[in-house]
């Protein structure tokens, strides 16, 4: 119990001392204004009352206010130091410790990134480097070097995407256009590095076809091309086979159709047994019972002479074969189109173990 003043007006606020302990947080802040505040604070108004007091008391009234407001300091800071204590022991007992971590959101590889990097890594298993070449492609590079009559269909405004900007300086390729197979980095290849050549060429590729459910304008495509002494049709087969039952099942069966492209003399196109039904048909192999994955051949000896290789030399084959489409019959999806909607529900069904994105 603080000292009685012995000035009636003083000793009026000690009872609101003595209440300190008891105020909540908005009535401490107003009582803090109210006694202490410096317009109207009733210490403040006491103590700028000093000098209208008879000079013979001015010093002890003077003295007896500011004990006083050392007094009202130091209950107003109690107080508003166990409020605050108080407040941040109810906002951890809301803390609720036991609640489910959120799982922290991993990302992965793309399903088509999955499968071009397995398919290249079977190849390089087998002596293969890997090679790249421009999305943008000249039309020389894209179809002539690769035995394409001047007037094929292919080259088309309605089935290939040119671009409207001036060849480069020096390209003697004629009009640029957006690569519709990976089959220029065949050119390219053989024009920057003489035989024995042994390369994959994973990349995208582009054609004016609608989007709907078993075409895109963007795929991907992965080129195989191998150039040596001696290189005949058994080692293509042999190679493709021994793709197919390491990328497969070692059992899986596979069968080469005959084919044409202009740059392979002969040509083929291989299947592998559907993924689905094994066999026996179904909707996705149309019944068939097989599935297509890829075009083949022998280097077609123009090719050669587009790049300056002696076809008397050398022989060779190569292959292009679409990533997007092998991922769409490893794991029977319906439309390609939902390997680009990036939607969630989709591709986390193709998290696999070990291939997490990010760091990699
Ligand atoms: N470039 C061909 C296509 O896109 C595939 C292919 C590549 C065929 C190499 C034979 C040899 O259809």
């Amino acid at each position: 119990m603080p000292d009685p003043t012995g000035y009636p007006e003083l000793d009026a606020l000690i009872p609101r001392l003595q209440a300190i302990p008891g105020l909540g947080p908005d009535a401490l802040a107003s009582e803090i204004v109210a006694v202490l505040g410096r317009k109207g604070g009733e210490l403040t108004l006491a103590l700028r009352s000093v000098p209208t007091r008879p000079p013979e008391e001015r010093k002890a009234y003077g003295a007896a206010v500011n004990r006083l407001k050392v007094q009202f300091e130091q209950a107003f800071a109690r107080r508003s130091e166990l409020l605050d204590d108080e407040r941040r022991s109810r906002e951890q007992a809301a803390l609720d410790l036991t609640m489910p971590a959120r799982r922290r959101w991993i990302g992965a590889e793309h399903p088509v990134t999955t499968v071009m990097s397995e398919i290249v890594e079977i190849f390089r298993g087998l002596g293969f480097t890997v090679a790249v070449g421009p999305e943008v492609e000249s039309e020389w590079h894209n179809f002539l070097a690769l035995n394409f009559p001047p007037n094929h269909p292919a080259m088309d405004m309605h089935d290939t995407l040119y671009v409207d900007a001036p060849p480069l300086a020096g390209d003697q390729g004629g009009r640029l256009l957006l690569r519709t197979h990976t089959s220029p980095v065949q050119i390219r290849t053989l024009l920057e590095s003489p035989p024995p050549v042994r390369v994959v060429i994973p990349g995208m590729v582009y054609r004016n076809d609608p989007f709907d459910p078993s075409h895109a304008p963007v795929f991907s495509q992965i080129e195989g091309l191998a150039v040596d002494e001696g290189i005949s049709f058994v080692d293509l087969k042999a190679t493709l086979v021994h793709f197919a039952h390491q990328f497969f099942t070692s059992t899986t069966k596979v069968r080469f159709r005959p084919s044409f492209f202009p740059f392979t003399e002969p040509s083929a196109e291989m299947d592998v047994e559907c993924q689905l039904c094994h066999g026996s048909g179904c909707p996705a192999c149309k019944g068939t019972g097989w599935m297509e994955i890829l075009g083949c051949g022998m280097v077609h000896p123009a090719v050669f002479e587009h790049t300056g290789v002696d076809p008397e030399r050398y022989t060779g084959w190569a292959f292009g074969m679409g990533p997007h489409r092998i991922t769409m019959l490893r794991y029977g999806i319906p439309d390609i189109r939902l390997l680009y909607d990036g939607d969630m529900r989709f591709l986390e069904q193709f998290v696999i173990e070990g291939r997490q994105g990010g760091g990699r």
